[in-house]
């Protein structure tokens, strides 16, 4: 850990990648000599982002910075790394962890709003719900009720399939429980007993779930092993009637094999937050279907949450900087190296 600043008047110096919202920014001023990219909505430049933190011991980054090699060895002072997000994928933690450099994240905090929003999304794709809006908007409702019009699929009594039995993973299930689904799960660490005994749910292999879900939800974090883990032979594997939900990263999907399923009618619909490319390119094809029901990235985007996420990370970065332990350590191999 950092050495402690007890009895240090000087402020640590950190460089801050966005507005965030209270009480981080707060926090961050009361304890930190801050250098702040002053935006909401705009991130900064690259080559601000290397200047910036060219000479401080923290940085508070969001998911749209790269925190890569280059940023590691540019940021010769650097002692900790706090982000926005649960997420890891922007930041090469290999080589944070071997630099000695702490990384800190935002778990739980976010796991029942993006829970929330994952159901809301499979909602909305399994009965139509944007469609339903869509319809109603461009004046194409001008005829009496039909038995017919925009019919989609049961939630209750259907499958839901988990694929990675992580926080959100878990919440997500306990939802569906909730809407009488029937709850199947895969996860790389193999099954877990006691959930399994706790929450009635099952364990399957990766394809058994495929070939039985009424509704497959990701909840994997983006590595080079779930890359592009949904593909053509998955989509393939799935029911015609079935319901694709990804709130986790865009990336783990290969867009356009999705693209081809939805539209092709080999699977029913699908309900995504994040695309392999944010923002979602215009010309994406996936916005010519209606089967499929768009997100900008909103999975923790509650009041609550952001909030919650912003003092965690404002804290987390504060504490590691005086020596203290971070409450979300994301690189506990860090330890044994400082
Ligand atoms: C959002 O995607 C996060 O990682 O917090």
């Amino acid at each position: 850990m950092c050495q402690s600043r007890i009895g240090l008047q000087l402020k640590p110096k950190v460089y801050v990648s966005r507005i965030i919202p209270e009480p981080g920014m707060s926090l961050l001023y009361e304890n930190c000599d801050v250098t702040l990219h002053a935006e909401r909505d705009i991130p900064p430049s690259r080559a601000e982002m290397l200047s910036k933190s060219k000479d401080v011991e923290g940085v508070l980054v969001l998911l749209t910075e790269r925190v890569d090699r280059e940023f590691l060895d540019n940021a010769s002072r650097l002692k900790v790394v706090s982000t926005f997000s649960v997420g890891l994928d922007h930041i090469d933690m290999v080589y944070a962890t071997k630099k000695g450099i702490i990384v800190t994240h935002t778990p739980d905090v976010l796991t029942e709003a993006t829970a929330d929003f994952t159901f809301a999304l499979l909602l909305a794709s399994a009965r139509r719900v944007a469609e339903g809006d869509r319809f109603v908007r461009s004046g194409q409702w001008n005829k009496p009720w039909s038995p017919y019009l925009l019919v989609g699929y049961d939630v209750h009594n259907s499958t839901l399939g988990i694929v990675g039995m992580g926080r959100i993973g878990k919440a997500v299930a306990r939802r569906g429980l909730g809407f009488g689904m029937r709850v199947i799960y895969f996860d790389r660490k193999g099954p877990n007993a006691e959930l399994e005994k706790d929450m009635g749910i099952h364990y399957c292999d990766f394809d058994t779930l495929l070939r039985t879900s009424d509704v497959v939800s990701v909840h994997l974090p983006l590595d080079e092993k779930s890359r592009h883990r949904f593909g053509d032979r998955e989509f393939s594997m799935m029911k015609q009637s079935a319901v694709f939900v990804n709130a986790s990263r865009g990336a783990i999907v290969d867009s356009f094999a999705l693209y081809s399923a939805l539209k092709r009618g080999k699977i029913f619909s699908a309900g995504l937050d994040v695309f392999e490319q944010e923002p979602l390119d215009q010309q994406s094809p996936l916005l010519s279907l209606e089967n499929v029901v768009l997100a900008p990235h909103l999975g923790s985007a509650s009041i609550q949450a952001r909030s919650k996420m912003s003092g965690l990370a404002a804290t987390n970065l504060i504490d590691a900087l005086n020596g203290k332990m971070p409450k979300a350590l994301a690189n506990k191999e860090v330890l044994s190296r400082t």
